[in-house]
């Protein structure tokens, strides 16, 4: 039915494609209002990604299809900034703010100046470069002369145009912004993060800064980053105010905030900073200000700069969200690793939305500075930071001969001697294989969906498990059955069996996630996947020397020194014993260890999906290791679809629609390796 394209007639599709695309992205990302189903948006990409690679020639790195990110890494280049990156002069009162617009009127010698209101985005700024039409450079700040190029982060933000839309664009500009990343997203990466033990972001600003410096354009596409732009630098603007250039990047497919207004008096001013002091809350991103400009560009040149920021332009900070409340006690929890944090426990109060009742104190240097009293009147903040800290005491609130909270010197929850881990303000306590937390926190940790995935242990039944005798290390789950499980409270017929059930599939997990689950401290999750994949059984990681292990990527002293402790302990190797004897994997299959072979010439296998045994670009090392051909799009020529998890809706549907057979990791395992 569908005649053969000729290269000419691709190249047209091609190009009307990518501008219908590019129109979508920003209907979508920045206007906030798609015209079409996703579906539709699907079969476009697909359609691009299809005749883009039949046709290489028309390969164009700022096609709308390469935002997805590719899995290279690569360090940073540096690149000096055309204009310095400065910072903003600050105030934190209407009165200053005030002061300042008389300040710059008399230094006009009295002109009358409008004024431009804008959010202060709570983020990381961005320098980008735009030749011809087209995205071709984006710097971080950095020391604010030269910042670190991250131009490929930067294309996967579906909100920045890569090819700009509509006209009147200078040859060449620079457009400065803010990337910030959504609350939405942020709540959902901590989530995750809280879920894989890794550090949280404190706040909003710290994470988008972080993942905009990842080495990886495909994890920065997953984290769902957004960018406001503010302010337009370079030869030949196209108006003479600064306003009115904003309105010509919002024309050319920038997102400029609609909260930009101009104003016109000083009883404008205050009326917008009221306003906006309690409106801000309700916007989806973090802002932790406002920024006043002069509007007039003729006006901010007569102005100029400081050393350090622009004298036609001012930052009004919002006030912390602060609360004073007064300490029940202080507690030390014990974690998985043994690592000793003090908490204050407050009487409860409610600060920004919600009720706080405890606070990190983070660790004894920290805890020590604030020098806390017992029942001592705490402030409380949460400015822009999710997880709630104690800034200060309210010393006119001390009781009288109250005691200073000292920092404990044993583990509260064993008694053994607390250890002070070298070069850190931490403590652990060191009572390994005693320490009730610590046991509990390590089953916690091994039954998790990222490392075995039993289903049914979670926090609380892993410290009924352990009180009531019948896991007192993580291979006693091996020998857990209905009847035994049913003698405890709260555990049915059918509770009891989904764990044994989840325990029993825990013996196909592969060997890199039992590496993990292990808790062998500092060997986290990638570190682990690092090792599997290089040492590949766990016999010999455990008859590797220091040197050897040192050897391996991700794996400096520190670890090498911590999995060479591990092993030496006599409890582990008896727990990794009765582990290996109930079956759990301790070594990677064979099939990826193989050279390879012929088992898949001819084949064209199309990948798609997430996938648990292996990475996507194994697999397609695999294909082409075993013969066979890996293309980015199905089409009657393709033998099989390699699907995994959250396989894309519109492949699915047209490998139906195809009849191309739709292959899981096992069976396509299976298929290279038979038997
Ligand atoms: S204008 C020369 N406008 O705040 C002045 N900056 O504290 C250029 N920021 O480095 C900055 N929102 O990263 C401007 N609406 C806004 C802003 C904004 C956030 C950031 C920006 C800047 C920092 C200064």
């Amino acid at each position: 039915m569908e005649h053969k394209l000729t290269a000419a007639e691709a190249g047209l599709e091609i190009q009307r494609l990518r501008q219908e695309i590019n129109l979508h992205n920003h209907k979508y990302y920045v206007e906030n209002s798609p015209e079409i189903e996703d579906r539709d948006y699907d079969m476009l990409m697909k359609r691009l990604e299809a005749l883009e690679s039949e046709f290489p020639e028309f390969e164009d790195p700022l096609s709308p299809s390469r935002r997805v990110g590719s899995d290279l890494t690569k360090g940073f280049m540096q690149a000096a900034h055309i204009y310095p990156m400065l910072s903003l002069g600050n105030t934190y009162s209407t009165e200053e703010v005030d002061a300042w617009t008389e300040r710059t009127e008399n230094a006009l010698s009295g002109q009358n100046s409008t004024l431009v209101g804008e959010m202060k985005f709570d983020g990381t700024g961005i320098s980008l470069i735009y030749e011809h039409g087209r995205l071709v450079r984006a710097v971080t700040r950095g020391d604010g002369e030269k910042g670190d190029v991250v131009t490929e982060n930067v294309k996967t933000i579906k909100s920045i145009p890569l090819q700009l839309m509509g006209s009147g664009w200078p040859e060449m500009f620079e457009i400065r912004g803010e990337i910030v990343l959504p609350w939405e997203a942020f709540d959902h990466l901590n989530r995750e993060r809280e879920f894989n033990e890794e550090p949280l972001f404190a706040n909003p600003r710290n994470a988008a800064a972080g993942t905009l410096k990842t080495q990886n354009p495909a994890e920065v596409a997953r984290r769902g980053l957004d960018a406001y732009f503010y302010y337009l630098l370079g030869e030949n603007l196209p108006c003479q105010t600064h306003y009115d250039n904003m309105l010509a990047a919002r024309s050319w497919g920038f997102k400029v905030s609609d909260a930009m207004t101009r104003l016109h008096s000083i009883e404008e001013v205050d009326a917008y900073i009221k306003h906006w002091d309690t409106a801000r809350k309700k916007l989806p991103v973090a802002t932790d200000g406002l920024v006043f400009k002069v509007d007039s560009l003729r006006q901010q040149l007569n102005l100029g700069f400081t050393a350090k920021s622009p004298r036609w332009a001012i930052a009004y900070k919002f006030a912390a969200q602060r609360a004073l409340t007064r300490l029940r006690f202080v507690s030390f929890d014990v974690g998985r690793l043994g690592y000793i944090t003090p908490v204050a426990n407050l009487e409860p109060v409610l600060l920004s939305g919600t009720i706080v009742k405890r606070a990190s104190l983070h660790n004894q240097d920290i805890m020590e500075a604030l020098d806390i009293h017992e029942q001592d009147m705490l402030y409380v903040e949460k400015g822009g930071e999710i997880i709630p800290k104690i800034t200060g005491v309210e010393l006119s609130e001390r009781m009288a001969g109250s005691e200073r909270v000292r920092f404990v010197s044993h583990c509260p929850a064993c008694g053994t001697a607390l250890v002070r881990v070298e070069g850190e303000a931490a403590w652990v306590c060191p009572n390994r294989y005693g320490c009730p937390p610590q046991i509990v926190g390590r089953v916690e940790h091994y039954v998790g969906r990222r490392m075995m995935n039993i289903d049914g242990v979670g926090e609380e039944t892993s410290a009924q498990l352990f009180s009531s005798g019948m896991v007192k290390d993580i291979a006693d789950l091996y020998d857990l059955t209905v009847e035994r499980l049913m003698t405890l409270e709260g555990f049915a017929r059918k509770s009891a069996e989904r764990v044994v059930e989840g325990v029993e599939a825990s013996k196909s997990v592969p060997f890199d996630r039992v590496l993990f689950a292990l808790s062998i401290p500092f060997v986290g999750e990638t570190t682990a996947k690092r090792i599997a994949k290089k040492v590949r059984s766990l016999d010999r990681l455990m008859s590797m020397s220091r040197e050897e292990l040192e050897g391996i990527e991700d794996v400096g002293p520190k670890i090498a020194e911590s999995i060479k402790e591990y092993f030496a302990s006599e409890i582990n190797r008896n727990i990794i014993e009765r582990l290996r004897a109930s079956g759990v994997q301790f070594d990677l299959p064979e099939e990826a260890q193989t050279a390879g072979g012929t088992a898949l010439e001819g084949k064209t296998i199309v990948i798609s999906g997430v996938f648990s045994k292996y990475s996507r670009d194994e697999y397609k090392a695999m294909i082409e290791a075993y013969g066979g051909k890996n293309s980015g799009s199905i089409s009657k020529k393709t033998s099989y679809v390699l699907a995994g998890e959250n396989m894309g809706p519109a492949k699915y549907e047209k490998a139906r629609k195809l009849g191309v057979p739709i292959i899981n990791e096992d069976e396509f395992l299976a298929m290279i390796n038979p038997g």
